[in-house]
């Protein structure tokens, strides 16, 4: 069996947003850091870090965060933005306020529209987040359109085409499936994430958008019990159905 990675216990809690080195180093000092049961006392020691930390180590009796990598699954509510620099109330605000310290720190895997709802991984995962984003890869993400006009049932064949360029672009998309689900509502099916892809794919067919919902990626479906603004650690079968 291999032996885990081990860190430095200050450096360790640091990264996880605790606080400074110092101030992790005080609460060592202090007792407060518990593993397997023993407190703690030297910040500068050796620690084994997996993914079941919290299960081993507690702070001031509460189960540490989990370590890096971490990945989170949200069902992104409507109004709130991706991007840390964007005006408004972000998605990080939905989560523990200790984890914008966190290092690495948590992005988002592609972002969506401050207007669009839905499935959304948040990761610090680097390697992860471009395998998922990367049209090599071939992931297919599932947006739930609303539509202004009825659908004239020529985008289908269009957006299937490979031909189809968006306005300002150079290169054209690749092919997306369309299923019809109403007069005014279908599923578009892509592999890609260009910027208001699926907006613009519509208003490149004459329409225009008024709901839009991503409700799965790979193979991994948004769970029913997951409410709007709620949040979950990825599992390994989570994992593994995003790529099948
Ligand atoms: N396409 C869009 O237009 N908006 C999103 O949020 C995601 C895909």
């Amino acid at each position: 069996m291999s032996r885990p990675p081990m860190a430095r216990l200050d450096r360790l809690l640091a990264n996880l947003g605790y606080g400074s080195r110092r101030e992790v180093a005080g609460l060592v000092r202090a007792g407060r850091v518990v593993l397997d049961g023993k407190p703690l006392t030297d910040p500068g020691a050796k620690v084994p870090v997996t993914a079941d930390l919290p299960l081993k180590m507690s702070i001031s009796g509460v189960p540490v965060d989990p370590p890096a990598p971490l990945t989170l699954i949200m069902n992104k509510p409507l109004g709130v933005v991706c991007s840390h620099k964007e005006p408004g109330r972000s998605v990080y605000e939905l989560l523990p306020h200790r984890w914008r310290a966190r290092m690495p720190g948590l992005s988002t895997v592609g972002r969506l529209d401050k207007d669009t709802s839905g499935l959304l991984l948040i990761t610090d995962d680097g390697p992860f987040l471009h395998r998922v984003i990367s049209p090599r890869s071939h992931v297919a993400k599932r947006y739930r359109a609303e539509l202004e006009r009825p659908l004239s049932g020529e985008e289908g064949a269009l957006y299937a085409s490979g031909t189809l360029m968006l306005e300002g672009e150079n290169d054209p998309l690749a092919p997306a499936e369309l299923i019809q689900t109403g007069e005014r509502s279908a599923d578009l099916v892509i592999t890609e994430g260009r910027y208001h892809q699926v907006r613009r794919m519509f208003a490149a067919a004459g329409n225009h958008v008024v709901g839009l919902h991503r409700d799965r990626i790979g193979g991994l479906v948004l769970p029913e019990g997951l409410e709007p603004g709620g949040w979950r650690i990825l599992t390994e079968a989570d994992h593994a159905a995003i790529f099948a």
